[in-house]
């Protein structure tokens, strides 16, 4: 059965990236249907809602999307569209992989390989219980971690660290302060780190990570964390290994998943034929072996090194001189 999923071309590089992305799909004969759906800005424009019916509806009958980048105007109705689709296909993990690649502008062009596993549902991003004071001077903000959360995501990074072959978890946290949230949240990770024998396990402070993560970030392999520092830590990996334009993001939910590059929309590039479309591609990757495409996948992220290695056609952020489509037809041309 031909598998569709839903594509969301989203706002300012979105477009470019997603064409380029589909691209080089094609050119690895997938076999995906694409069902083209839209939110964010174009969206609002088109039909007065950032997130329509139409898009959810699409989500929900195909179970996976591919989505770039999306604006979330101010005063657009929630704080975030993104946190919004994750909350609503209740995605509650989002998994950022970090690896070294060739020649880019990095402080380490070898030795990194981390997934970071970030709890993507509570936590500090709640965005609950907000409050100013009336005279402005005090602001509070509500952080709630649950068992459940802490069990599921600790378990799917687990889970997902053997079903890799990856040998350590290292669940990071700021339990000796926080307490409440934070203690729970590495309670519950022990209790599930002891039901996995074969996988190593490790506790580290945030700070403490922070700064390994720096020094040695060769002794990580997988990490899994609460919501706000995971987000934190994921572009932290992002900086050791040449910035967002080199990483994917998978949100992992029950009855749906969405595949994105991490950053944004990228206003000061967008419409010039500029942007790296190497985050969504990986993404695309991740997304292939959610659907049991693995040979597809490491085809594509093979194709990927072998024309950063050639340094054919890449964007100025690898400083190269190509453009978008360029840059995918020289990936496309290596799968
Ligand atoms: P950004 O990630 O869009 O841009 C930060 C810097 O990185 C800019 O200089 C940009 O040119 C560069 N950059 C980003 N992607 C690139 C690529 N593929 N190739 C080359 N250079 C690239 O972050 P910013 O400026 O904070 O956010 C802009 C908008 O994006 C905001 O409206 C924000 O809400 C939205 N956003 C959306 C996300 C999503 O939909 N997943 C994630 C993050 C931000």
């Amino acid at each position: 059965m031909t598998q569709t999923i839903t594509v969301i071309r989203g706002d300012g590089i979105g477009p470019e990236i997603m064409d380029a992305t589909l691209h080089v799909l094609d050119a690895l004969q997938t076999g995906l249907e694409y069902e083209f759906a839209d939110a964010g800005v174009v969206a609002l424009e088109k039909t007065g809602e950032l997130l329509p019916e139409a898009t959810m509806d699409s989500i929900r009958r195909n179970r996976v999307a591919l989505k770039s980048p999306l604006t979330t105007p101010i005063g657009g109705g929630f704080s975030s569209i993104n946190v919004e689709l994750r909350k609503r296909f209740d995605l509650y993990a989002n998994v950022r992989p970090a690896v070294s690649f060739p020649n880019t502008k990095s402080r380490f062009s070898s030795g990194v390989d981390i997934l970071t596993v970030r709890e993507n549902t509570e936590g500090a991003y709640l965005a609950e219980g907000q409050t100013v004071s009336e005279d402005g001077e005090t602001a509070t903000s509500m952080i709630r971690v649950t068992r459940h959360g802490s069990e599921r995501i600790a378990r799917y990074a687990f889970e997902l660290a053997r079903s890799t072959g990856r040998k350590k978890v290292t669940a990071v946290h700021k339990a000796n302060i926080i307490k409440s949230t934070s203690g729970l949240f590495l309670k519950t990770a022990r209790e599930v780190a002891a039901q996995y024998p074969d996988i190593a396990f490790e506790e580290m402070i945030v700070d403490n990570a922070c700064m390994q993560l720096v020094m040695r970030p060769e002794q990580f392999d997988v990490i899994v964390t609460t919501n706000l520092f995971g987000d934190i830590i994921s572009d932290l990996c992002a900086g050791l290994i040449g910035g967002l334009g080199l990483i994917p993001g998978a949100n992992i939910g029950t009855d749906a998943a969405i595949f994105e590059a991490v950053h944004g929309t990228a206003p000061d590039i967008a419409g010039q034929g500029k942007a790296n479309p190497c985050a969504l591609l990986l993404g695309a990757a991740q997304m292939l072996d959610h659907l049991g495409m693995c040979e597809k996948a490491e085809r594509l992220r093979a194709a990927i090194v072998a024309t950063l290695e050639a340094r054919d056609s890449l964007t100025g952020d690898l400083g190269g001189d190509g453009t978008t489509m360029g840059f995918a037809k020289a990936i496309a041309g290596r799968v």
